[in-house]
């Protein structure tokens, strides 16, 4: 039985009740991480808990704890759960009010909920990946504040399901004039000869702690710059390459996007390069 952390206490998962005023249940007023762990070790956790901090001063949320408080608590739920490749799941809501009302108090105090899930084990430098993705591509039709990391995740969901339903993996999404955001679940970069790019962060899209792991990888130990600009429909369709990144699937090659194979619809060359680099070195960041 997994053991989660809600509002101060570990119990047994099938333990666990929020009451049905929880803000995050009524309005889905709430914020989250997925952070992944490997034997114990948490990759980006600083990375993690700056992207809470700064949506939880968006929402205007309490902090519930200091950085130091939450490792501490990441440490305990790894303790009290099995598994060496543990994600840590953390989810922090506005609280419970006394009636439905849309204006909010802020200084209720947040309901905070922690769980862990399996994950894959990292691939080793020079690994063939677990899994490559054929995507499909939608405008976004999400809201404005992407760039925070909200439990409100209809927009995502209703894209995500626009590719899952159809046998597909994921969902590329091109706002307004065209241009690349990202994917309903992680963000995206595109390969042309050996030029690595990812759009620029603007409240389009979400931060994405691999994307930014990544990008500083590259810098430090190759000397690799990305481009972060805007990057166009059709440099996407024409794109050699097209890497997913999230912290549950690091970084996943796309071989087909809208049915057609994205360069020579095999794992690029310079996945090839950059994946061993992110794999050694991830753990420094
Ligand atoms: N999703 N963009 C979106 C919209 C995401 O939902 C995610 C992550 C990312 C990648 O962020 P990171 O590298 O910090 O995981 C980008 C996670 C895995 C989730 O929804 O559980």
């Amino acid at each position: 039985m997994s053991i989660v952390f809600l509002n101060g206490q570990f119990i047994p998962e099938n333990e666990a009740r929020i009451s049905p005023m929880d803000r995050g249940f009524l309005f889905g007023e709430g914020l989250y991480e997925s952070i992944p762990t490997y034997s114990g070790k948490i990759i980006g956790a600083k990375l993690h808990l700056d992207r809470l901090n700064f949506g939880l001063d968006a929402l205007q949320i309490p902090h519930p704890m200091s950085h130091a408080e939450w490792v501490e608590l990441f440490n305990e739920i790894l303790q009290r759960n099995e598994g060496d490749n543990l994600g840590i799941y953390v989810h922090v809501t506005r609280g419970v009010s006394q009636k439905r009302f849309h204006g909010y108090m802020s200084d209720t105090a947040p309901t905070v909920f922690i769980r862990t899930f399996s994950i894959n084990a990292p691939l080793e430098a020079g690994a063939e990946p677990l899994q490559v993705a054929k995507v499909l591509s939608q405008e976004d039709r999400r809201w404005d504040h992407c760039n925070i990391k909200s439990t409100s995740l209809l927009g995502n969901v209703l894209h995500f399901q626009h590719s899952h339903q159809q046998g597909y993996d994921e969902t590329l999404l091109f706002n307004e004039h065209n241009e690349l955001t990202e994917a309903s679940s992680a963000n995206v970069f595109v390969v042309k000869g050996e030029v690595i790019s990812t759009p620029v962060l603007d409240k389009q899209i979400l931060p994405g702690i691999t994307r930014d792991i990544l990008i500083q990888v590259l810098q430090r130990f190759a000397g690799i710059t990305v481009e972060e600009r805007a990057i166009s429909m059709d440099e996407v369709k024409n794109a050699d390459e097209i890497w997913l990144t999230s912290s549950t699937r690091e970084i996943m090659p796309v071989i087909e996007l809208d049915d057609h194979p994205v360069g020579n619809g095999a794992i690029g060359n310079v996945w090839r390069k950059v994946q061993p680099l992110y794999a050694t070195h991830k753990f420094d960041i």
